[in-house]
């Protein structure tokens, strides 16, 4: 039979150890260690203002936990897993540490508004630090497009060559989407920003108690104003998992295409060796190993998504201990986007861009098709004519073996009148990219405003 529990007035038998352990969480919540200390801080601090216990009795209780925060994070703290939770065992530690007054910490609180509170507090600092990363991010994209506004590479659909674009361009579209994650994590720090503290177990409680000091000692920017929601709400996290999770499909598509970028196939970038691992059997190999990571890694991040939603379906309020499963999921996502925008970021700084092979991959191709077509249309063919004449010229081509630049001037002039010698300059890559000067397009200029835009709102 195990020790007493801290809740163990009505029980007659103790739990046997392998029940403990299953119900335990204190292998994974001790992650929120200093969190649950700076929320007792501010609890104790609110029990002697308000003199719902001397204050006396507050300053002891402050001063144990101060030591207890100052050995966590010497590394000095052992944790039990006969006391369950981070919650439990901090209470213990500090019982130890200045006797039985340590129990008075507990009044008007329980353990499900305070796992809420310190939940609360770790995401609301990982928040700030994925939004610091994104920034980074961010610049890095920015810097790279800046530099290759004019640089052409083959612009893709259905991974066949399109048009001809700037890479600044293609950058850009990433910058725009690492841009509305950036935006959905401020928003998810709006409901991260609340204080459950005080809530107590569902229905508040009958002391005193101040629940916007408590908020305000904590740095929240209001408490919950429904106690069963504040206990109950995981929200929050499901808003971090489903960002990192849409987060982590943005980092995905860069990466594939980083992968493709860089084989022997593509050959448009070449990655740092910081970035690129080796074969233990192939010497010639140099892998992207850590692009395909932040592609895998994808996987456990949806699933952490997936597995808090079903853990929250069908859940009646408030508390239910299936809400102990909320944590690992939580810290796992948030491990692992911090790392990974490191490593795209460190990745995409370091790599090398090949743009002469980038720019000449789309000199053998059909990708100027549309520019002919345009060049018929607005001499005033109708586009669907054009299509078709160009269609055509383009099978023509195919079978002779060579492209729409290589035609000469009178078989255009045979195929139509309105061709003339200026086609050969409407027909390059460069021209093509250029003259795109539609909103948002990928016309230099527009691609420049983009870039100008996107720096004022960094
Ligand atoms: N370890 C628990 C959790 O993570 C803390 C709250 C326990 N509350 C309870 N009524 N059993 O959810």
């Amino acid at each position: 039979m195990a020790e007493k529990k801290l809740w163990g007035g009505r029980f007659e038998a103790g739990l046997e150890k392998w029940v403990e352990e299953f119900g335990a969480s204190i292998s994974f919540d001790q992650k929120m260690a200093e969190f649950d200390i700076k929320g007792s801080l501010a609890h104790v601090t609110m029990l002697g203002e308000t003199g719902i216990i001397p204050q006396k009795e507050a300053d002891t209780i402050k001063k144990g936990l101060e030591e207890l925060l100052v050995a966590y994070q010497s590394g000095e703290l052992t944790f039990d897993v006969s006391n369950e939770d981070i919650h439990m065992n901090i209470e213990s530690l500090l019982t130890e540490k200045i006797g039985s007054v340590a129990g008075k910490l507990h009044t008007a609180r329980s353990r499900n508004d305070q796992v809420a509170t310190d939940m609360h507090l770790y995401l609301k600092a990982k928040l700030g630090e994925v939004l610091e990363k994104l920034a980074h991010l961010r610049s890095v994209l920015l810097a790279l497009a800046e530099e290759h506004v004019e640089t052409i590479m083959p612009g893709y659909t259905h991974l066949q060559h399109a048009q001809p674009i700037s890479f600044g361009h293609h950058l850009m579209a990433y910058y725009n989407m690492f841009t509305r994650d950036s935006e959905r994590f401020t928003f998810n720090l709006k409901h991260t920003d609340l204080s459950p503290l005080g809530a107590a177990a569902l229905a508040g409680t009958t002391f005193p108690i101040d629940r916007q000091r408590t908020s305000d000692l904590m740095g929240f920017a209001a408490p919950y104003s429904n106690s069963l929601d504040a206990v109950s709400d995981r929200d929050f996290i499901l808003e971090f998992l489903a960002n990192s999770s849409i987060l982590m499909m943005h980092m995905s598509r860069i990466c594939e295409e980083i992968i493709s970028w860089c084989s022997q196939e593509f050959r448009f970038v070449t990655l740092s060796d910081t970035f690129s691992t080796g074969s233990s059997i192939m010497p010639q190999k140099k892998n992207p190993d850590m692009a395909e990571l932040i592609r895998g890694k994808s996987g456990r991040v949806y699933g952490n998504l997936f597995g808090l939603l079903t853990v929250m379906k069908s859940l009646p309020l408030a508390y239910n201990k299936d809400l102990q499963e909320d944590k690992e999921g939580m810290f796992d996502t948030a491990e692992t986007i911090t790392v990974a925008i490191d490593i795209l970021a460190g990745m995409l700084t370091s790599m090398t861009v090949h743009k002469e092979h980038m720019a000449a991959s789309t000199e053998k191709d059909f990708s100027n098709a549309t520019e002919l077509a345009d060049y018929l249309a607005s001499k005033g063919l109708p586009f669907r004519q054009a299509h078709e004449i160009v269609g055509k010229l383009v099978l023509e081509c195919s079978k002779a073996g060579h492209y729409l630049q290589d035609i000469p001037l009178a078989r255009y002039k045979e195929v139509s009148d309105l061709i003339d010698a200026d086609i050969y300059e409407t027909l390059s890559s460069k021209t093509a990219v250029e003259r795109r000067h539609s909103l948002g397009g990928t016309g230099f200029d527009q691609v420049s405003w983009q870039i100008k835009q996107a720096k004022q709102d960094l």
